[in-house]
């Protein structure tokens, strides 16, 4: 028999002492990965149970549920104690992760429970980006599976060093030596490929406990630790510690004039006052003047705490910021390579975009590139135009301003990365860091002397982009073009940038799948800026069916500078004019993706400007764009 693990004494004896050590204990965070069948449910239950965490009535209630199923004779069936609460989590939309709380006498436990089909993919990620150390479990009789494989790819994907091979049901394979050996001679051929060469082979048998919290009996044979002992020795904080510096500002503490700290968690390395530190992106440097911590200043933090800084000088840090060693900085770059992991139920199309949180700051930003699929099971790379839900890609990333950053790899903190939809702020996306795209480097913003004011001052105008949108056949084109020539015989200075035309040049590579239309407007948004720069009034008549490209529009553009009009025109109306026949082929089935038919139309939500074009013709359409602009357009000095 080996260890007892039981709840310390001290709780009886004396409880201020013991919640004094319970704080001062150190916490692991885990994942377990497997399937049901694994046994995953039956650990999890046998760690919370033989550490005590189960309480009495929970304890009294399994008691009697796991006589009831019977499914272990008269024993205890430690599945249904995590089973019970899976069950009720799966009626949900979403399969979120259940992180559950253990605690021994040396440590804290949070274990992140997942469910491990290929489908939840995403939730193994969520549990997995905050693990120290990953439980991979094989059932003996099973051997290495696809989902060994596919758990131990994110494992090692998302920067976990510390793994257990934990071979389970050792009791049904009669505990042979030669079946485990065997099972980890081809877990190490596969890990090694992936980056996980080091790792901990356990023989287990989560029903009977054995090798868990006690010593196996049946096989003496095996000599290496037991699970709990692995579980509560295991070193995973120095690690960060010794790394350089690193503190993203979470927030600048500001209670009076005569007091500004910057307060947020040390991501790495240590600090102590005198050290010369540098705020990033800006690069200005100062000192640590004080350490300021309740109840009174430190002489020396380290990675893992959550502190208050003063500096010296008075340099501008913001939320976001990174403070780092003055010495040893991390780089600052605006476009990277990146390993996507797409949460999604609508697929990623290139181009869109998204907002990204790194650390405490939130940028724009998009994927300008999906360089490859990676497919979990198999680690074979797809050329792929989109990302579907679970699925990891490799992707090229640009932000719209620089931010301080270190490779995931180095740093989870400051290379780890989710994705937010910037309409319904949901989390769409999962990623890591790779590098900074070189190409970026040598880039400079080049300062003109003829500027926008200037350019449109000589033309006695300000650059203005009408956007026109509206399902095909809505009558963009017609009134947009009325609208210009009205305006050329006023004097103004236009350009009419069309769908169609656009598609016969700048545009010709692209047809009308989800992707391709992102793109079009995204290189048609920016060409209209340029044009706006160059102080022209634009109009622009193309379908642009989804909101995020349009807000894009909006977006790059400065204040003002963005009219959107909605050519509201209801689909039958469109249909039933049908100009170019477009409709009909649509509907016979030979014009594939057709907006309004098969592919969807998102209206605007406050256009500065609604035609309806069941109530108005298009010269009058045209009369009320103008006379909207009238008094927008004229150059004020
Ligand atoms: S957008 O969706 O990417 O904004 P865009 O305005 O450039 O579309 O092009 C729309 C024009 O292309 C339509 O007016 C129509 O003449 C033509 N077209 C051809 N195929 C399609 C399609 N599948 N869906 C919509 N329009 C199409």
């Amino acid at each position: 028999m080996g260890k007892i693990y039981k709840p310390s004494d001290l709780i009886a004896q004396d409880i201020d002492a013991y919640l004094v050590a319970h704080k001062h204990k150190s916490l692991l965070r885990l994942i377990t990965c497997g399937s049901v069948d694994d046994g995953k449910s039956t650990l999890i239950g046998r760690l919370l149970y033989d550490s005590k965490t189960i309480f009495e009535d929970q304890l009294a209630s399994l008691e009697a549920d796991s006589r009831r199923v019977g499914t272990q004779g008269q024993n205890i069936d430690f599945a249904l104690l995590v089973d019970g609460l899976a069950a009720e989590r799966e009626q949900g939309i979403t399969i979120d992760v259940a992180y559950r709380f253990f605690s021994t006498d040396k440590r804290k436990f949070i274990v992140a429970d997942t469910p491990g089909h290929e489908q939840y993919t995403r939730n193994m990620v969520t549990g997995a980006s905050t693990a120290d150390a990953a439980v991979i479990l094989i059932d003996a009789r099973k051997g290495v599976l696809t989902q060994t494989r596919r758990h131990s790819y994110l494992v090692s994907l998302l920067g976990i060093r510390h793994v257990v091979l934990a071979v389970n049901k050792m009791d049904l394979v009669g505990w042979d030596q030669g079946v485990f050996d065997a099972i980890v001679a081809d877990y190490r051929a596969f890990a090694d490929q992936i980056g996980l060469s080091v790792f901990t082979p356990i023989p287990i048998s989560g029903l009977g406990g054995d090798n868990m919290a006690s010593k196996s009996a049946p096989a003496p044979w095996y000599d290496g630790p037991i699970l709990m002992d692995w579980l509560e020795d295991v070193q995973v904080e120095a690690v960060d510690q010794a790394k350089p510096f690193r503190m993203p500002v979470q927030w600048v503490n500001r209670p009076n004039l005569d007091f500004r700290g910057f307060s947020g968690l040390i991501a790495s390395g240590a600090v102590k006052p005198g050290d010369r530190v540098k705020a990033l992106p800006s690069g200005r440097e100062s000192r640590v003047a004080r350490i300021v911590v309740q109840p009174s200043d430190l002489d020396r933090a380290v990675a893992g705490q959550s502190v208050t800084l003063t500096l010296e000088d008075e340099i501008d840090v913001s939320r976001g910021d990174v403070l780092v060693a003055a010495d040893d900085p991390c780089a600052v770059a605006g476009q990277f390579e990146a390993t996507l992991v797409w949460m999604d139920d609508d697929p990623l199309p290139p181009g869109r975009a998204y907002l990204l949180k790194i650390g405490t700051r939130t940028v724009g930003a998009s994927v300008t590139e999906i360089k490859h699929r990676v497919n979990v099971n198999t680690l074979e790379h797809t050329a792929a135009k989109r990302l579907e839900l679970n699925e990891i890609g490799l992707v090229n990333l640009s932000l719209d301003q620089p931010i301080p950053f270190e490779a995931y790899a180095d740093n989870r903190e400051l290379g780890g990365f989710i994705l937010i939809d910037r309409l319904n702020n949901r989390t769409v996306g999962a990623g890591l860091l790779n590098f900074a795209l070189r190409r970026a480097d040598n880039i400079h913003w080049q300062h003109t002397d003829v500027d926008k004011a200037s350019r449109g001052a000589l033309k006695g105008q300000r650059g203005r982009v009408v956007w026109l949108t509206g399902l095909s056949g809505a009558g963009k084109s017609t009134i947009a073009n009325l609208v210009e020539k009205r305006l050329h015989a006023l004097g103004r200075h236009t350009y009419l940038l069309d769908g169609d035309n656009v598609r016969h040049g700048l545009n010709k590579d692209l047809g009308f799948t989800e992707e391709d239309r992102v793109e079009n407007i995204r290189r048609v948004a920016e060409v209209a800026k340029l044009m706006v720069d160059a102080g022209l009034i634009v109009l622009t008549a193309f379908i642009s069916p989804f909101r995020a490209e349009r807000r894009l529009a909006r977006e790059i553009l400065a204040d003002g500078e963005f009219v959107e009009v909605f050519v509201d025109t209801p689909l039958a109306v469109a249909e039933a004019r049908d100009v170019k026949g477009l409709y009909k082929k649509a509907r016979a089935g030979d014009l594939k993706n057709f907006t309004g038919i098969d592919s969807p139309y998102e209206a605007p939500e406050a256009p500065e400007l609604r035609i309806d074009t069941t109530t108005i013709d298009p010269i009058q359409a045209a009369e009320r764009i103008v006379a909207w602009l009238e008094g927008e357009l004229d150059y004020e000095i």
